[in-house]
């Protein structure tokens, strides 16, 4: 195996192809034509992989039952870089899915030292709000905590442990220590759990997540055959997405400031981080912009408004050549980034003082 990833530490993929073979993961592109309406990181190629999606495909096809089931690490601020998922959220829960959303807060305990209390905090007032203002629903919705969730899935977490040993563990995390593995254990309940026939039963399940939670998916498709003569669990299936570069081109992180645009920054902060950080694929200077042109495959503006901002196929193209060719110059690239991200947010932060009404109707069930 060429390249190992760590799920709880800093994980850097640079090479998404290889992670496909090294891993076993469907390229995404293969299957997009057969995808009714896409949401735009499919389009995109923000999501990137999957495994088995054609049974949750079928199911969406045939207006039968599936489920959808993903987390959140309940860790910072919630930014662009999370609005992937979100948006393949809301986009299952149209097609008809049951939802099933976990606030990972024991994770979080164990591994990365924030109490419950903090965690249900930021859980409720970043990420909850943020779903119900993009548009997530409390139909069909399980919303709960690791930490206060019903029997039978706390009792999964540990049946399961039963299913697998040590040296898997070993191959498919590395270095681990208890509180990682009782992570793990609890990861792979929360995805099969849904399927226990006191939460409905067998169902086909995709699990929308960021490519750094590879290891949690394959160790629970593992487990699910393993224990199928005991539950009969439908393997579940999966997409990966990309992580969105961050605004300077490293990682975007909640703990990194200048990484990131919030989706509570105002319009003078979008302005300045976008004009002062965003890393530019242009040239040193104009003479040579004009010139040479820009690389728009380096440039984090473009990049942001191929993968988050930009729906419009034909306006994204006639960005890209103008900036290959060096009719538009860097700044004016931000310029247009800044007015599309400005003009989400106003809406957005308008929608998330309504959102904080109806906080009550997801959590209702504990
Ligand atoms: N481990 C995930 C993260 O770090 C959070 C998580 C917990 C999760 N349980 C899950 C993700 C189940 C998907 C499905 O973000």
């Amino acid at each position: 195996m060429n390249q190992q990833i760590d799920p709880w530490g800093q994980v850097n993929i640079k090479n998404y192809e290889n992670l496909c073979k090294d891993f076993g993961i469907e390229e995404f592109s293969k299957i997009l034509h057969k995808i009714p309406d896409p949401t735009l990181a499919m389009r995109r190629g923000v999501i990137f992989g999957h495994k088995d999606f054609e049974l949750v495909l079928q199911a969406i096809k045939e207006k039968k039952d599936f489920i959808m089931m993903t987390g959140l690490m309940p860790s910072g601020t919630f930014h662009f870089g999370h609005k992937t998922v979100v948006d393949q959220m809301i986009y299952y829960q149209e097609k008809g899915a049951e939802c099933f959303i976990t606030v990972a807060d024991i994770e979080a305990y164990l591994t990365r030292d924030i109490t419950l209390e903090k965690a249900r905090e930021i859980a409720i007032n970043e990420y909850l709000t943020n779903y119900i203002a993009l548009g997530l629903k409390p139909k069909k919705m399980n919303f709960y905590f690791q930490s206060n969730w019903k029997k039978e899935y706390n009792n999964l977490s540990k049946f399961i442990s039963k299913r697998t040993t040590f040296n898997e563990i070993k191959s498919i995390y590395g270095d681990t220590n208890p509180a990682k593995i009782t992570s793990a254990l609890i990861q792979v309940a929360d995805i099969l759990h849904p399927q226990l026939k006191e939460f409905g039963g067998p169902r086909p399940t995709v699990v929308p997540v960021g490519a750094d939670q590879l290891p949690h998916i394959n160790f629970t498709r593992d487990i699910a055959t393993r224990a199928r003569s005991e539950f009969n669990f439908i393997r579940p299936s999966a997409t990966f997405n990309i992580l969105i570069p961050g605004l300077r081109g490293g990682k975007m992180s909640s703990s990194i400031t200048e990484s990131y645009i919030a989706f509570t920054d105002t319009p003078e902060t979008v302005a300045k981080k976008i004009r002062k950080y965003a890393f530019s694929g242009g040239q040193a200077t104009i003479e040579e912009h004009r010139k040479k042109g820009g690389d728009p495959n380096i440039d984090v503006s473009y990049q942001w408004l191929r993968m988050l901002f930009e729906p419009d196929d034909k306006k994204l193209e006639k960005i890209y050549n103008e900036y290959k060719s060096g009719k538009l110059l860097t700044g004016e690239l931000k310029e247009i980034l800044i007015e599309k991200v400005n003009s989400f947010l106003k809406e957005h932060q308008r929608k998330r003082e309504q959102a904080k009404k109806h906080i009550d109707k997801f959590i209702l069930q504990e």
